[in-house]
């Protein structure tokens, strides 16, 4: 490659080496850089076999020659780990960089960290963008969702690629600058908050499904139909497949083959303390992550399932009827879900002086990443409507079906209780959605315990300002008979 290109992608792992086949593809030069040559080595063979790519991509054998070979003002995409490794990759770019040169961080990074890297590389004169990357492998490599934090300046100059290289929703490009500094991964750590919810609902659901005794067929056909519908997503849709995919060697179903313990990577455990940090109502969210907690302590599960002898029994129900059940009480369970994330984003918008339009998150999210589903048209036109939306199941879009769906998610619960089946995730939803919708909660006997033990005051009906009231000297009522 003669020219020099327009873009540096630093980290060669699954991610950037898909981003760079992408950038590369839609005609943009790259060069790109890994500390570990048989990742160079792979990025190299990847793009042999892409011939779109190939004629616009070079690896450079190191940092030096990296930076040497961008066109000025450069442009580098950092796609390494979250954490240390940013740190040390600006710190080793820093030096080769002059003012006016622009850095993406395109990982998982946590917020907070991309506010003091803002900070730190605008005092050196650096622009820096912290860039949500949704969509795994295909999305980076096809087009993935892309959410933008840091400058307008700093948008501006990246735009036009990060725009040629997006998923597209229609007419829509699933890119959008949503804020100064750490708007871009804040959205994106909410997003990962909501596909934890979404992921634990829907594998909650089959659990049902399977307790019900419904065989891999009748559960892989309902989620096929279920993705025809209200309830298409990704999610639903990579769900069906994986119920139809047999293990080669024994034939068996491969989900049956694997072990029923979640892992995750944190950015669940983020969007919950965050929302603990700003005072909202997340449970979904975190229960979320509670749940692929408590499923990883594999044999303290096996140890209690012996030692409480209380295993869930069978459910008898007419699977037609628990089908269409099971679809609501997903429907208002997703709805919950959405509604937290996005009352999240709210909250951290007007705690950081973020720009955030919540309507774009709705089209940003229709293409490329993993929680792209059709509720987000809804999403889209709701916060369009209304910005100042309180929360989305009070949005007119989904209000009265919001309605009908409750019913049928009190019903799958109290099917699930009674038989002893665990639903964290559909059981906390709809509890959020209960008390959401409770004019009159019994949080007046709190406030009362609180006055009582710690003369914390409480509001009376009626009387304007605190009160702490003497309890020992109020009069008492005479009591039962
Ligand atoms: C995405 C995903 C991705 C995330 C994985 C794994 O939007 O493409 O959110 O960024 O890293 O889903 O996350 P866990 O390992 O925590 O499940």
């Amino acid at each position: 490659m003669s020219e020099s290109a327009d873009i540096g992608v630093v980290g060669l792992g699954v991610m950037g080496r898909s981003l760079a086949l992408n950038i590369a593809s839609r005609g943009f030069r790259v060069t790109a850089y890994d500390r570990d040559d048989a990742a160079r080595q792979r990025l190299a063979a990847a793009a042999r076999e892409r011939e779109d790519a190939d004629r616009r991509l070079a690896a450079a054998p190191d940092l030096a020659a990296f930076v040497g070979a961008l066109k000025q003002p450069r442009t580098v995409l950092m796609m390494v780990p979250a954490g240390a490794p940013v740190d040390e990759g600006l710190a080793s770019l820093r030096p080769l960089l002059a003012s006016g040169d622009a850095v993406i961080d395109g990982g998982n990074s946590h917020y907070r960290d991309t506010i003091r890297r803002a900070q730190d590389m605008a005092d050196g004169g650096l622009m820096f963008l912290g860039l949500g990357v949704s969509g795994g492998e295909a999305g980076a490599l096809t087009g993935p969702s892309l959410m933008a934090g840091g400058t307008r300046a700093a948008f501006a100059r990246v735009k036009p690629l990060l725009s040629a290289i997006a998923a597209r929703a229609g007419e829509r490009v699933c890119l959008a600058w949503l804020g100064e500094d750490g708007a871009g991964h804040f959205v994106k750590t909410v997003h990962n908050g909501i596909e934890y919810a979404d992921m634990q609902a829907i594998a909650e659901v089959y659990g049902l499904m399977r307790g019900a005794g419904l065989d891999h067929a009748r559960m892989a056909e309902t989620f096929e139909t279920w993705n025809r519908g209200e309830l298409e997503s990704y999610l639903v849709e990579i769900t069906a497949d994986i119920l139809t995919r047999l293990d080669t060697a024994s034939g068996q179903p491969l989900v049956d083959l694997i072990q029923d313990r979640a892992a995750q990577k944190g950015t669940g455990q983020w969007a919950s303390v965050a929302a603990l940090e700003l005072g909202v109502p997340a449970p979904s969210i975190a229960e979320a992550v509670f749940a692929r907690t408590l499923s990883a302590r594999k044999p303290e599960r096996i140890a209690a399932e012996t030692a409480l002898g209380v295993a869930a029994s069978p459910i008898q129900a007419e699977p037609k009827a628990l089908i269409a059940d099971l679809h609501d009480a997903l429907l208002a369970t997703r709805l919950a879900g959405y509604a937290q994330g996005l009352a999240l984003i709210d909250a951290a918008r007007r705690e950081h002086g973020w720009q955030t339009d919540l309507s774009t998150i709705g089209t940003i999210w229709q293409g490329g990443c993993i929680i792209r589903a059709r509720l987000l048209d809804g999403i889209r036109t709701a916060y369009g409507r209304d910005p100042g939306l309180a929360n989305l199941l009070m949005a007119d879009e989904f209000r009265s079906r919001l309605v009908t769906a409750l019913a049928a998610l009190r019903r799958i619960v109290a099917l699930a209780a009674n038989h002893g089946q665990p639903m964290p995730l559909l059981a906390t939803s709809l509890a959020y959605i209960e008390a959401y919708r409770t004019a009159r909660l019994p949080a007046n006997l709190i406030q009362a315990q609180r006055d009582y033990f710690g003369a914390h005051t409480v509001e009376l009906a009626g009387r304007a300002g605190n009160t702490h009231i003497d309890w020992a000297a109020a009069p008492k009522h005479k009591g039962p008979g």
